[in-house]
């Protein structure tokens, strides 16, 4: 069990400058600080890796970028994964970061998480959302039950770049908050 403060991860599933998923994160996170985690943000250059190919690995090493993937996942008790959603699954750079992770030894064992995620379409992700549970999953994550869809993305923000409706807002907070309630239940230990 975590006690006290749990060291919180949050990232995006995108690269891109403009990301909905990153900006969603964002109301995901002030929930995680406000249930009293410790959060680090990762910018997309944590989530920038190579393509992964088994030549990289050398007995038990991996490229740097990679090294220091897995040692920030290594170093937290919960994830906070805003997923874009890509042809129906998550997208390849997040897809690609869990698959490094997951390389001997597992960095994801033990952790829990929680995914939500932002599209201009209107099932708000909902696909990639059980795709990535079936990747958390073999990786030994536990993955908070509930989830926050933000479909119609491209018009769901105002000018300052706030999304419009509160009840996303809370929905966002709420679940950042249940992650940190997660990470503290003990469960990840089970
Ligand atoms: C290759 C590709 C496939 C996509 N497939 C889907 C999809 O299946 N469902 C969906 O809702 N949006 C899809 N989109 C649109 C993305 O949701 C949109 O680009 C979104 O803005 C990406 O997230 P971001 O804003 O965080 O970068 C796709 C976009 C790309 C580039």
């Amino acid at each position: 069990m975590t006690e006290g403060q749990p060291r919180i991860l949050a990232f995006a599933g995108s690269l891109r400058e403009g990301s909905f998923n990153r900006k969603v994160l964002r109301y995901a996170i002030l929930g995680a600080r406000e249930a009293g985690g410790h959060v680090e943000e990762l910018g997309p250059e944590h989530l920038t890796l190579p393509l992964y190919n088994g030549d990289l690995e050398k007995n038990g090493s991996f490229p740097e970028p990679v090294e220091a993937w897995r040692a920030k996942i290594r170093q937290s008790d919960g994830l906070l994964i805003a997923s874009p959603e890509y042809n129906h699954g998550v997208s390849g750079v997040l897809k690609n970061a869990i698959d490094w992770g997951s390389r001997p030894p597992n960095v994801f064992r033990g952790k829990v998480a929680a995914s939500f995620g932002a599209t201009p379409g209107a099932q708000g992700t909902a696909r990639s959302q059980m795709n990535l549970r079936i990747c958390l999953s073999a990786v030994n994550v536990w993955v908070v039950p509930r989830t926050v869809l933000i479909a119609h993305a491209s018009e769901a923000f105002d000018a300052t770049g706030e999304l419009k409706d509160p009840r996303q807002v809370q929905a966002l907070t709420a679940l950042g908050r249940a992650l940190v309630q997660a990470a503290r239940s003990g469960l990840a230990d089970v």
